[in-house]
């Protein structure tokens, strides 16, 4: 079984016969825990000896969907994305450390913190602050003081992506001072995130010297850290580098220690790249075809006159919802038309004649993938478990954080 190839007929017809043994009937997000569990031991089978591996929060959304990858992976480690998230996550899972993958602003730190009950505020110890400027590790530094509260801080480094950070020099180095010199703060780690490494477009060795510029940029940051705080430190702490479209490029733990990774797992479409080609697709959206009928009238077209016919060939059909980030995969052919534009109630999806002349039914299931997963899994109040021809059981999406 390897990528979208392996995305059948049969397959989608088992996929049918599941859904409609289990009662489901309305829009639902589908993961296929068959090929998860391949894509998450194809992703440990890269890992090299030694590496950590860090589960990508934000894009495999569910409680249980995290603790399923967790128990596989063999890890605790997650990435979360906002304060919200970090607090839904110290409640559900609060042994887990987390990782956050982008700045929080201190005031919504403070208000997080004014929320969290006892009990979670014990498990704060488990997160790790990611602290992109030296003013944000100021500002940390003076909130740390002000509520005697301990905070462990990663510094995001800036090793190409240019999307904030640190390079090193100056600013690092205030960063690293604050820290030093501030008790209730410590440095948990380093993080270089370079998923431009797998974009850059094969030209004049491009990709190589951003790889090799990114190593040395990471390089020297452990470099500038290991002068402020000791080599034994960071010998230790957490070096964390790449996502699911680079973290095949490390092959061993030189520089980076942990790899974070997510969106692979369930492989949405953006991430049909060539390094990525033995994980395989792993979930759809899986949504009733409301109407199903022969030819496409525009609509209004019956007073036209002769401006236009006013049906064409083809099969329209409805869907229950729409307009998701996602690309119908069957019933081959179906793709949204112009004359309707797009509609998150009732999507209008086009395709061949044949799929009016009984190859499709009303209230079947039209199958989509998705580009993404962060967003379009919090789309679905249910994500339906699909296993050995079964849905298994149905796990819930994490609540919409922002
Ligand atoms: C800091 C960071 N690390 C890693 C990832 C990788 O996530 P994924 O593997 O889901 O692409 C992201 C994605 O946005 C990120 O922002």
């Amino acid at each position: 079984m390897s990528g979208a190839a392996s995305l059948s007929q049969a397959y989608f017809a088992g996929l049918q016969a599941a859904l409609a043994k289990s009662g489901i009937c309305e829009p639902v997000l589908l993961i296929d825990k068959t090929r998860l569990n391949q894509n998450i031991d194809t992703l440990k089978g890269f890992l090299p000896r030694g590496m950590a591996y860090r589960i990508v929060a934000k894009s495999l959304p569910s409680e249980q969907l995290l603790v399923h990858v967790a128990k596989r992976a063999c890890t605790n480690r997650l990435m979360s994305f906002n304060a919200a998230m970090v607090a839904q996550l110290l409640a559900r899972l609060p042994d887990y450390d987390q990782l956050l993958g982008k700045p929080v602003p201190v005031a919504a730190l403070a208000q997080m913190l004014g929320g969290l009950k006892p009990s979670q505020k014990k498990s704060l110890s488990n997160v790790q602050w990611l602290v992109d400027t030296p003013e944000r590790a100021s500002q940390y530094g003076a909130l740390a003081r002000a509520q005697k509260l301990p905070l462990r801080i990663n510094l995001e480094i800036d090793v190409g992506l240019h999307r904030g950070g640190m390079a090193p020099g100056e600013g690092l180095q205030a960063a690293l001072d604050e820290i030093v010199n501030t008790p209730e703060l410590s440095l948990s780690g380093l993080m270089g995130y370079e998923p431009h490494l797998a974009k850059l477009p094969k030209l004049a060795g491009w990709p190589a010297r951003a790889k090799t510029a990114t190593q040395k940029i990471y390089a020297q940051a452990l470099a500038q850290s290991t002068a402020a705080l000791g080599a034994r430190h960071v010998k230790t702490m957490v070096r964390n580098m790449a996502g699911s479209p680079t973290f095949r490029l490390y092959k061993d733990t030189q520089l980076a220690n942990e790899l974070a990774a997510g969106s692979t797992l369930v492989k949405p479409s953006d991430f049909d790249t060539p390094m990525l080609k033995l994980f395989v697709p792993a979930a759809f959206i899986a949504t009733p075809a409301l109407k199903v009928e022969n030819g496409v009238r525009v609509p209004g077209g019956e007073q036209a006159g002769d401006l236009l016919q006013a049906i064409s060939p083809g099969t329209s059909v409805f869907t229950h919802g729409g307009y998701w980030m996602a690309s119908a995969v069957y019933p081959k052919g179906l793709a949204p038309s112009p004359l309707m534009g797009r509609s998150s109630n009732q999507e209008l999806l086009v395709g061949p004649a044949a799929l009016a002349r009984g190859k499709l039914a009303v209230d079947e299931f039209v199958f989509l993938r998705p580009h993404q997963s962060e967003a379009v899994f919090l789309q679905f109040p249910k994500l339906a478990i699909f296993e050995k021809g079964r849905i298994v059981d149905i796990w819930e999406p994490l609540p919409v954080s922002a």
